[in-house]
């Protein structure tokens, strides 16, 4: 903040609190001449004002709120540019990035600042530290059959994980399920893991000007085929002809990289599960296109031992115990 606007918010904030403090002094003092409890001499309608005092809680509970108003602007950041007496920090004003946020904690414990994150951190660190390492110890097909890990596992999948794969896991349009046993990358403990660690990246080019309009056609009716659907043979029959330009991907057969140990995360096109819809008009559009999903990596941002809690979480989804 410029030192003008910072001026401008201290002046507004301080104005503003010895006005209401003013207020609250004048409302206590006596101006009306007579007695608590008697007349003022107004009448309304047959209704009479009385001199009668703020309530006392009432009066407490400001000077109170008053108080506690002094003691946070001096104490905590906030007020214009005025950094507080606490030296506290959140540390993460304005900040963009994993690593710039780590950057602005270690510059601030470096200013000697309390920073409010690395607390919770620590705190956080202190209780669940030797429990995540006793679970990074034990195999995931074991794990994932504790209840505690499985729960622990669950909560970490909700905070970082449900904004894309939903709260039940079941996913939505271009976010896999994972609750069906049907795996881009693998549904093995180590694939699993391997994929939250680094992330995934898919990588399905746009075919839109090597097909044409109708090679786009032949081509998503030889793909609707695949899984029994009804479709124009002779156009199917068209678009197998070119199915070599795909088969490096999704195997000669459609099958899927994983069905022949490929890394792309090329789906099976030959059963009925889409990850981006099996509609006509979907699977044109993924052909145009193209489709480039993009799976984060979680090493750095929950660190492996709550990476393997949460790969046992994902496992039990479609192995039940
Ligand atoms: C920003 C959205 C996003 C978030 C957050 C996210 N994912 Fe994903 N995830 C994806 C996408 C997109 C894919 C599919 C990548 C592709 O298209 O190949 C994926 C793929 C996966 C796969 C591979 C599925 C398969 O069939 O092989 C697993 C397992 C997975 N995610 C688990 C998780 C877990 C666990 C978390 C939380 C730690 C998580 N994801 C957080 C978007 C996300
Ligand atoms: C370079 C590897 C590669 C090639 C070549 C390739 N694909 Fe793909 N394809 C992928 C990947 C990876 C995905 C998954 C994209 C994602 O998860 O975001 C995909 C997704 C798809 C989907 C969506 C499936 C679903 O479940 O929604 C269809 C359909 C498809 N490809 C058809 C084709 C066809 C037809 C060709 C040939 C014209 C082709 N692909 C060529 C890698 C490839």
């Amino acid at each position: 903040m410029t030192s003008f606007w910072s001026i401008w918010v201290v002046v507004l904030t301080l104005a503003c609190l010895a006005i209401v403090f003013g207020l609250l002094v004048w409302n206590l003092t006596n101006y009306a001449g007579v007695e608590e409890g008697e007349s003022c001499g107004h009448e309304f309608d047959g209704i009479e004002e009385l001199n009668n005092p703020l309530p006392k809680w009432w009066t407490y509970m400001f000077f109170a709120t008053f108080i506690w108003a002094v003691y946070y602007l001096a104490a905590y950041p906030g007020l214009g540019n005025w950094e507080g007496l606490g030296n506290w920090t959140s540390s993460n004003q304005g900040i963009k990035s994993l690593a710039e946020s780590k950057q602005a904690v270690i510059d601030a414990k470096a200013a000697g600042k309390t920073v409010q994150l690395d607390v919770e951190m620590r705190k956080a660190e202190e209780k669940f530290g030797p429990l995540f390492e006793s679970f990074a110890k034990r195999d995931i097909k074991d794990l994932a059959t504790d209840e505690q890990a499985l729960e622990i596992g669950q909560r970490l999948f909700s905070q970082n994980c449900a904004q894309c794969h939903g709260s039940d896991a079941r996913g939505y349009q271009g976010f896999p399920d994972l609750t069906d046993n049907d795996w881009l990358y693998g549904g093995s403990p180590a694939q699993i893991k391997e994929t939250l660690m680094n992330g995934r990246i898919a990588q399905m080019p746009p075919w839109g000007d090597a097909l044409g309009e109708q090679g786009v056609k032949e081509m998503t009716a030889f793909v609707l085929s695949l899984s029994g659907r009804k479709v124009n043979q002779k156009d199917a029959n068209a678009g197998e002809a070119k199915f070599a330009m795909c088969s490096a991907c999704h195997g000669a057969d459609g099958k899927g990289s994983l069905a022949h140990n490929l890394p792309f995360g090329a789906p099976n096109l030959t059963d009925k599960v889409w990850l981006y819809g099996g509609s006509q008009r979907a699977v044109e559009e993924t052909l145009v296109k193209g489709r480039a999903g993009v799976m984060p990596a979680w090493k750095d941002i929950l660190g492996e031992d709550k990476v393997h809690i949460i790969s046992a979480y994902v496992y039990s989804l479609s192995n039940s115990k």
